[in-house]
């Protein structure tokens, strides 16, 4: 790198180490560490100040600062672009390209912003600047990389583009956005389910069109990869070293078992449940067993994890296509909801493999994957096929409220932050039924993820994301 000059001043190139816990996947080696770039002025500051900093305050922050906060952005200080505005990040560290700030100034059909409001635009030198900045991880005044120590995301796979969005729970951003292709898989890799660590130590994405799952640590590094054809939605345990992995909706005829991940060595065995596309999947709360649901029958499975045995239950009425369960955290109850008939099922499973079936009840079209409040009073659900979420009081077993908005379409997976307090919902929006709020010329896919405050159970933010967002993950909240 060329040495650069600002206003006459020499400024200075040094090679700093960036530890391993700020790497992002587009910048994954699978070493330990990464070495980037990173250019310092010969008066000791960082790029942030002496570069990025004064383009903003020269051309943004009489517009985003002070008293005036266009969008609710302010562009004063590190904390305060990283924080982003009303609508979500404004940077995304790592990726320049899926930045707001550089999309609006290169890619937005209304002219480079700010000059469609009359204003100097940034010119092509600053944007390169800020892009480098970006993709070095956007380091602040002192070289920290923005939400380095955060331990509380939520992961939300783009099924339609092979990555994977990473949601911060206290400032509601993205805050990175992992690239699978950047690994070597494809574009239409589909990465479509999300299990995460109880101490957010590791996460797994199930990747259809790969016929595998991986497995990342918190710093977006690909460690570990099982084999497994069309894999789809799948089960921690908690209890054991054991992640249960089912068969993706797409496949019309996949083998009729499901996977036995020993997530320590991503060894993998593959268990016989006797029913054709077995989908939602569910592990008692003792990890004694495992439930499998099947797509093809109205049939449930309950596998002893230890002897492998399996004991069969049929569910009554029409075929339901059961989704996907959920168990309350107490472990005494399952929930799954039928696609094609908009039950929802209440079981009692304290004595599994039994399971006593304890009401039924009518929520909105295709209700989709459950979650539960850490206290287990609520459960909430996405209705892919209604643009709503369905909230149930679990102690009446019956719907607390239908939650309906802006940004929910084709509402598909759920997470909810470790304390419980926002409630993040995956949309598809593959019929374009939200229209994104900037048209930067490339949107007709873009997927949205609602936020919802658990308390007044009223959607507080909506994020774009990438094409065709699908299952979502997150610690267990507790
Ligand atoms: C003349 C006032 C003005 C100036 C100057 C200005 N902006 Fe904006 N900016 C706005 C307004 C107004 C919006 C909201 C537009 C909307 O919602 O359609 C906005 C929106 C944004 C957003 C999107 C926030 C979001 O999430 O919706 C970003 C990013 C942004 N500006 C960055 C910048 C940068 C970088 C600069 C300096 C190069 C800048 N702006 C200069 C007025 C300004």
């Amino acid at each position: 790198m060329k040495p650069l000059t600002r206003n006459g001043a020499i400024v200075l190139v040094l090679t700093l180490s960036i530890l391993p816990a700020c790497a992002q996947s587009s910048s994954v080696t699978n070493s330990t560490t990464n070495s980037i770039t990173i250019s310092t002025t010969n008066s000791g500051q960082s790029v942030y100040s002496d570069v990025i900093q004064p383009i903003f305050t020269a051309k943004c922050s009489f517009c985003h600062g002070g008293s005036s906060l266009d969008a609710g952005l302010s562009l004063e200080s590190w904390g305060q672009v990283m924080a982003g505005s009303s609508r979500g990040a404004a940077v995304i560290a790592f990726d320049a390209e899926n930045s707001l700030l550089v999309e609006l100034a290169t890619k937005y059909q209304a002219g480079s912003h700010p000059e469609e409001l009359s204003s100097a635009s940034l010119i092509d030198a600053e944007i390169q600047q800020i892009k480098d900045w970006i993709n070095s991880g956007a380091p602040g005044p002192a070289e920290q990389i923005p939400f380095a120590d955060s331990n509380d995301f939520i992961y939300v796979t783009n099924q339609g583009e092979g990555t994977v969005n990473v949601i911060d729970t206290g400032s509601n951003t993205v805050v990175r956005r992992v690239d699978l292709t950047a690994l070597g898989f494809a574009v239409m890799s589909k990465p479509h389910h999300i299990a995460v660590e109880e101490d957010g130590s590791y996460w797994y994405v199930s990747m259809i069109a790969e016929n595998r799952v991986l497995k990342f640590s918190r710093d977006n590094e690909l460690v570990g990869q099982a084999e497994f054809q069309v894999p789809g939605l799948m089960a921690l345990d908690p209890a054991s070293d054991l992640l249960f992995v089912g068969r993706s909706m797409a496949a019309v005829n996949p083998p009729q078992s499901i996977g036995f991940i020993e997530r320590s060595s991503m060894d993998i065995e593959e268990v016989e449940v006797f029913h054709p596309r077995p989908h939602a999947i569910a592990v008692s709360s003792t990890g004694d067993y495992v439930f499998s649901g099947s797509l093809g029958e109205n049939r449930i499975i309950a596998v002893n994890v230890e002897s492998r045995d399996g004991t069969r239950h049929s569910v009554e009425g029409p075929i339901h296509t059961l989704v996907q369960f959920g168990v309350t955290p107490d472990g005494q109850t399952m929930i799954v909801g039928g696609q094609l008939t908009g039950k929802l099922f209440f079981y009692d499973i304290s004595n599994a493999p039994e399971l006593t079936l304890l009401k039924t009840i009518d929520v909105n079209a295709a209700p989709w994957h459950p979650v539960f409040s850490p206290d287990g009073k609520f459960a909430y659900l996405a209705n892919k096929m209604a643009n709503t979420v369905t909230v149930i009081d679990m102690e009446s077993q019956s719907i607390a409220k239908v939650i309906e908005g802006e940004g929910l379409s084709q509402p598909h997976g759920a997470a909810l932050s470790a304390s419980g307090k926002f409630l993040y919902v995956s949309n598809n929006n593959l019929n374009g039924h939200y229209t994104p709020h900037f048209d930067l010329g490339d949107n007709e896919l873009a997927g949205t993820v609602v936020i919802i405050d658990t308390h007044s159970m009223e959607i507080v933010k909506v994020l774009e994301v990438g094409a065709y967002p699908s299952g979502a993950g997150s610690r267990r909240a507790q």
